[in-house]
């Protein structure tokens, strides 16, 4: 697990992007959880992290393509990697390079 943020530095609803191990992550602080996964969308490269979050779904803000926050699942063969999220007093980690598992409960 790799420091990625306190939980203050992302208010609820919204995305940050970060780079943790030299890999770009959007982290995202959602009703349902935290999630991290790829920065980049696979379809052009749009900004996930600026993307509108509802449950836990990411919205690409470029071409509207959605994305499940819990596996990286897009449309089709469209798919971002997924990754642990860990929250210890105050503090978020990610296991960068680990496979999809489980949100952290809000
Ligand atoms: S770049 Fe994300 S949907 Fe097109």
């Amino acid at each position: 697990m790799t420091f990625a943020c306190r939980e203050d530095d992302v208010p609820p609803g919204e995305g940050r992007n970060i780079t943790l191990e030299g890999k770009r992550v959007a982290l995202f602080r959602t009703d349902t959880g935290w999630y991290a996964v790829d920065a980049v969308c696979p379809h052009k490269g749009g900004p996930l992290a600026d993307g509108i979050v509802c449950d836990h779904a990411v919205t690409c803000p470029l071409h509207d393509r959605s994305f499940d926050l819990r596996t990286g699942q897009g449309p089709g063969e469209d798919r971002v990697s997924a990754y642990p999220v860990e929250l210890r007093d105050g503090a978020v980690y990610v296991a960068v390079g680990s496979p999809a598992a489980a949100p952290v409960a809000a």
